[in-house]
C-alpha cells in the first residue's frame, strides 16, 4: 500500500465516522457502528493493520494520527454510552420516584387477647397482694386431677367434669387447674400464696357460655390459722380492683370435694338488670369462681401437716370475667379469631 492510498483510507474512515451519527444512536446502533469500525474487517482495524505496509518514516509520521483518530472512535463511543447509561438511570428513578409528602401507610400492630389480658389483671392482682405464680402441665395423670383433690375413683364429680383421656394411657387433659395445687404442694413447704392461671379442657357440649378450652386462675393459700373470713377477703379484693367498687356480689354456699366449707361467687349479670338473660341463665346472677377452705384430706394427700395447717382455695373462670369486663356475650367469640372482635380490644400491651 503506497501512503496515497493509505491517506485515502483514513480521511474515508474519517468522514465514515463523522457520518455514524453515534450522537444519537441506542445501545444496538453503537455495537453496530463500533462493528463496524473496529471489527475484524472494521475500517479502523483495517486502517491500523496497513500501517505495516508503508516505510518506516511514514510510519512514524502516520502511526500517530491512526492512533489519534482511534482515540476519538472511542471517546465518541464511550460518550454516547455513559449519555445512555445516564438517560436510563433517569428514566428508572423517574418510575420508582418516591412522594414523600403522601401519608405514611401505618404497619398493623399486635395486641394481646382479651382473655390473655384479662388472665394477666386477674393473676396480677393477686401478685400484688403477695402470692407467686406457678403453672403446671396440660396432660395430667388422675391423681393431680382428681385422686390427690378428694375426688376419688366412682366418685360422682368425675362424671360432672366430661374428662378428654388419651388414647391408651393412664392420662388426660386437666379439667381445672386445681391439678397445680397438688404440685406446688408436692414441691414447696408451707406457707405459701400461688396463683396458677392456665388452660383446661372439657369435653362439653360447645354453647353461648361453654367451649371445650378454657381459662382458670387458681389460687392456693397455705398457712396457720387461716380460714372462710381471709378467702373472703382476698376475693372481694379482687372482685372491686377487677370489676369497680360497685359491683355486686353475692357468695352463695356450694360443694366441691376439695374443699370444705365450698362457696361459688355471683356477679350481678351486666347484660340484663337483674331481670333474667340468656347470658345469665335467666337467674340475674353470673356464676365467676367457686372457692371454698382446704378439705384437710386434699393435704393430707399432698403431703402436709392437715393439723398444722389450713388454707383456702379458689379457681376464677377466665372466659366469664372476660366476658362480663367487654360486654361479649358469647364465649365462642374469643375462639374464632376473627380480626373485626380482636381489634376493639386495647392495644396497650401489659
Ligand atoms: N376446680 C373447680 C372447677 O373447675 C373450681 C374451683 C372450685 C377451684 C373451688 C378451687 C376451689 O380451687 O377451691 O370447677
Amino acid at each position: 500500500m503506497t501512503r496515497a492510498d493509505w491517506e485515502k483510507s483514513y480521511v474515508s474512515a474519517e468522514s465514515a465516522l463523522r457520518d455514524a451519527g453515534v450522537e444519537n444512536a441506542d445501545l444496538l446502533k453503537l455495537e453496530e457502528v463500533r462493528v463496524r469500525f473496529m471489527g475484524r474487517k472494521g475500517a479502523l482495524t483495517e486502517l491500523l493493520k496497513s500501517l505495516k505496509d508503508l516505510s518506516i518514516e511514514d510510519k512514524r509520521e502516520l502511526g500517530p494520527k491512526a492512533q489519534g483518530l482511534k482515540a476519538s472512535f472511542d471517546a465518541l463511543i464511550d460518550a454516547r454510552k455513559a449519555a445512555l447509561e445516564d438517560a436510563g438511570d433517569a428514566a428508572a428513578l423517574e418510575k420508582d420516584a418516591i412522594d414523600l409528602t403522601l401519608p405514611a401507610i401505618r404497619p398493623p400492630k399486635g395486641r394481646l387477647h382479651p382473655l390473655t389480658t384479662t388472665l394477666h389483671e386477674i393473676a396480677r392482682t393477686f401478685q400484688l397482694m403477695g402470692y407467686s405464680w406457678a403453672e403446671g402441665p396440660f396432660v395430667e395423670d388422675e391423681r393431680h386431677n382428681f385422686s390427690a383433690l378428694n375426688i376419688p375413683e366412682g366418685h360422682p364429680a368425675r362424671d360432672s367434669h366430661d374428662t378428654f383421656y388419651l388414647q391408651g394411657l393412664p392420662l388426660l387433659l386437666r379439667t381445672h387447674t386445681s391439678t397445680v395445687q397438688i404440685h406446688t404442694m408436692e414441691s414447696i413447704r408451707p406457707p405459701l400464696r400461688v396463683v396458677c392461671p392456665g388452660r383446661a379442657f372439657r369435653h362439653e357440649q360447645i354453647d353461648a357460655t361453654h367451649s371445650a378450652i378454657f381459662h382458670q386462675v387458681e389460687g392456693l393459700v397455705v398457712d396457720e390459722n387461716i380460714g372462710l373470713a381471709d378467702l373472703k377477703g382476698h376475693l372481694q379484693t379482687l372482685l372491686q380492683k377487677l370489676l369497680g367498687a360497685s359491683t355486686k356480689t353475692r357468695f352463695r354456699p356450694s360443694y366441691f370435694p376439695f374443699t370444705e366449707p365450698s362457696t361459688e361467687v355471683d356477679v350481678k349479670c351486666f347484660f340484663c338488670p337483674g331481670t333474667g338473660c340468656a347470658a345469665c341463665k335467666h337467674t340475674g346472677w353470673i356464676e365467676i369462681l367457686g372457692a371454698g377452705v382446704v378439705n384437710p384430706a386434699v393435704f393430707k394427700a399432698a403431703g402436709y401437716d392437715e393439723q398444722k395447717w389450713s388454707g383456702f382455695a379458689f379457681g376464677v373462670g377466665v372466659e366469664r370475667v372476660a366476658m362480663l369486663l367487654h360486654g361479649v356475650p358469647d364465649i365462642r367469640a374469643f375462639y374464632t379469631n376473627d380480626l373485626k372482635f380482636l381489634k376493639q380490644f386495647d392495644e396497650n400491651l401489659l
